[in-house]
């Protein structure tokens, strides 16, 4: 039986992955949890699949967890070296990647050099470490294996096929909540209107993201480091249904595309048991009944995080690590009614304009760009 530890296990991703388990019969146990501080799903959560091993945000959610948790014994541990030990677990075989924000990187780089598969969702550790995990993975053997689904689409696509035959990689992207509004109205948007996605449920950082397609800029960044792409060979484009994932266009000219129904479940099943492929209890895609199959440029004057993305792409790694800080700390300001919808890019573009670039060497100096880069972002949003 196969070991995973789910990092993240409270979120969306980390519930989609334990529903994933439960669906796979007895092929996957899990070896250990960690979560920040909803301790009450967390004590179900191991209650129901009995981990050796479970991490919580910090020490009194720990305390909180052990009050509510009423099931076998079990180690309990908290904090960021308490999810990179879950991480790093000898009994684990995989480790889910799904801590939302900078907060799961510490633990993805401690699974990594423990040389395990990493089935990574926290895009955000691609995108500020991007070099830095892949050259660790090359070191130890570790496997990344992308959940995102429009990664999980490249990966398949690429399998059996030469890299230097490829000519394109083109990312999909809803287009968001927003995609027929136009430009002038976007400025009175709110959290509500932000949050309610056509086609993905997710959590509310990257749903927020999908709205402002910055989540498509950090997904290039992404795959950027996950296909060892160059900037140039990375491409965008907006498809409503959410249907095609990803497309990776040959020297030939012929074109591969990976489809699946709109359910988080296909890619992070895929993660797991890759190579193989297993039935999953889910419905199979209908495209018949789906119909049509539409493509459309993004619109970069009315989503300017796409270019902002875009220029972090070609400069040293810090521009990416002020990006991705610079974007959180707007969303989150957003999502607190401190900020306008369209302030997320004019916030962002203000950190990238002052920043000063450089290649970032380790995970302390990483995360000290990513303090910088924070307290850059603070001077451009109002305080409550
Ligand atoms: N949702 C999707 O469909 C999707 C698709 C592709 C990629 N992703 C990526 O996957 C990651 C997770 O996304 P999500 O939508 O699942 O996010 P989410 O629903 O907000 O869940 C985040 C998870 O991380 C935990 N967490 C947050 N900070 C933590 C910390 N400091 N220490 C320990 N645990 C912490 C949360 O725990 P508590 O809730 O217990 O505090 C929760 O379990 C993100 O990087 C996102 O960009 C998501």
């Amino acid at each position: 039986m196969t070991a995973l530890t789910v990092l993240g296990s409270t979120g969306s991703i980390g519930r989609n992955t334990l529903a994933v388990v439960d669906s796979l019969n007895s092929r996957f146990r899990v070896a250990a949890l960690a979560a920040g501080s909803n301790v009450r799903l967390l004590a179900e959560q191991a209650e129901k699949h009995r981990p050796s091993l479970v991490s919580t945000g910090d020490a009194s959610s720990a305390r909180e967890f052990l009050r509510l948790y009423s099931g076998p014994e079990l180690r309990v541990v908290w904090g960021e070296e308490g999810a990179a030990e879950a991480a790093r677990l000898e009994e684990t075989d995989i480790v889910v990647s799904a801590i939302s924000g900078l907060g799961g990187l510490a633990a993805t780089i401690a699974a990594v050099r423990s040389g395990k598969r990493i089935a990574l969702a926290n895009k955000e550790s691609m995108v500020a470490a991007g070099r830095l995990l892949r050259d660790l993975a090359a070191r130890s053997g570790a496997e990344i294996v992308p959940v995102d689904s429009e990664h999980s689409g490249v990966f398949q696509c690429l399998a059996g096929v030469r890299r230097e035959e490829v000519r394109k990689i083109t990312l999909t992207a809803s287009g968001g909540p927003f995609f027929m509004t136009p430009a002038r109205e976007l400025e009175d948007k709110t959290p509500e209107e932000a949050l309610a996605h056509p086609r993905w449920s997710m959590g509310p950082k990257v749903t927020v993201d999908s709205a402002t397609m910055m989540n498509k800029g950090l997904e290039l960044i992404e795959a950027r480091w996950l296909f060892d792409a160059r900037p140039e060979e990375l491409d965008i484009l907006v498809h409503p249904q959410s249907i095609v994932h990803s497309l990776v266009e040959l020297r030939d000219g012929s074109v591969l595309a990976q489809l699946s129904p709109t359910d988080m479940r296909f890619p992070i099943q895929y993660a797991l048991t890759h190579p193989r492929r297993e039935t999953p209890p889910l419905p199979v895609l209908d495209l018949a009944g789906v119909r049509r199959l539409e493509f459309f440029p993004p619109d970069p004057e009315k989503f300017p995080l796409l270019d902002l993305a875009r220029r972090a792409l070609g400069e040293p790694s810090s521009f990416s690590i002020a990006l991705n800080a610079a974007n959180e700390l707007a969303v989150a300001a957003f999502l607190d009614r401190r900020v306008r919808f369209t302030d997320i890019a004019g916030i962002v573009a203000a950190v990238l304009d002052a920043h000063r670039g450089r290649e970032a060497d380790d995970l302390q100096d990483i995360l000290r760009l990513d303090r910088d880069a924070r307290r850059a972002t603070a001077q451009w949003i109002p305080r409550r």
